[in-house]
């Protein structure tokens, strides 16, 4: 499904409620609400609204929070993930210490990626050796990348978790990231595109040839969970 926004705001209001609802959900139906969420400037105002205009529509100690993927730099580096959901989020709940699951990236990527997998499992439900996430939050790179999935990746694995070292922009290279095994296995995934600059190549994502290797985000496809894009309309601009 593709929900197309006028802009920023208004899919990031969309987002920040429906992850609400969604919570509200899980919480009531399995007394627990998982989410994977992702990095970059495209997620930025929705959390920012979770920790203001709706940090009070949903009880934060049965909310557990993963990332899709991090970069392996000091937590309090403007280019760590954590670390932005930390400022514009975590700090203005009351999310239990113990519910959030970062990646530890001041081990390095390869014992991160380990300790991360190891995380996982303690979350996981069988006969998964990770957690079924109720939501995850993707972004999509102007290069068809999707979490630390790059272009040219081999990501064709059982793993849960891998490090990468990618260049992107003038992004931190070396990173962590769950594998499209683990995000496939998700309830419900929100890819998030905003802006004329992801207009090609979401074009190409969604009407183009299923080319993965080139496109990782074309490696989303949940096989028992819901695939919505959220977009605005620069994005879309290519759009059929
Ligand atoms: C990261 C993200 C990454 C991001 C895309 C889009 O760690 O950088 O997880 O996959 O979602 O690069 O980033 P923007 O939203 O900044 O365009």
């Amino acid at each position: 499904m593709i929900k197309i926004f006028k802009g920023i705001n208004e899919l990031s209001q969309y987002a920040a409620r429906t992850l609400i609802e969604i919570a509200n959900k899980s919480i009531e139906e399995r007394g627990r609400f998982t989410a994977a969420l992702c990095g970059g400037g495209t997620p930025a105002r929705i959390y920012e609204l979770l920790g203001d205009q709706f940090q009070n529509e949903v009880d934060w100690k049965h909310v557990h929070f993963f990332w899709g993927d991090e970069r392996c730099v000091p937590v309090d580096d403007p280019g760590n993930n954590y670390g932005q959901v930390k400022i514009s989020l975590l700090d203005k709940i009351s999310i239990p210490g113990e519910n959030v699951h970062r990646i530890l990236s001041e081990l390095g990527p390869e014992p991160a990626s380990k300790d991360y997998a190891h995380t996982l499992k303690a979350f996981s439900e069988p006969p998964l050796a990770w957690p079924r996430f109720d939501l995850v939050f993707l972004g999509m790179g102007e290069d068809g990348h999707t979490a630390s999935l790059f272009p040219r990746s081999l990501v064709d694995t059982d793993l849960p978790t891998l490090a990468v070292t990618a260049h992107y922009q003038d992004r931190p290279a070396n990173r962590v990231t769950l594998t499209p095994k683990v995000l496939n296995s998700s309830r419900n995934i929100f890819f998030l595109a905003a802006g004329q600059a992801k207009a090609v190549t979401l074009g190409r994502v969604l009407n183009g040839e299923y080319s993965p290797l080139e496109l990782p985000a074309q490696r989303i496809a949940p096989k028992n969970g819901n695939l919505t894009w959220l977009i605005d309309e620069e994005a879309g601009s290519f759009l059929k």
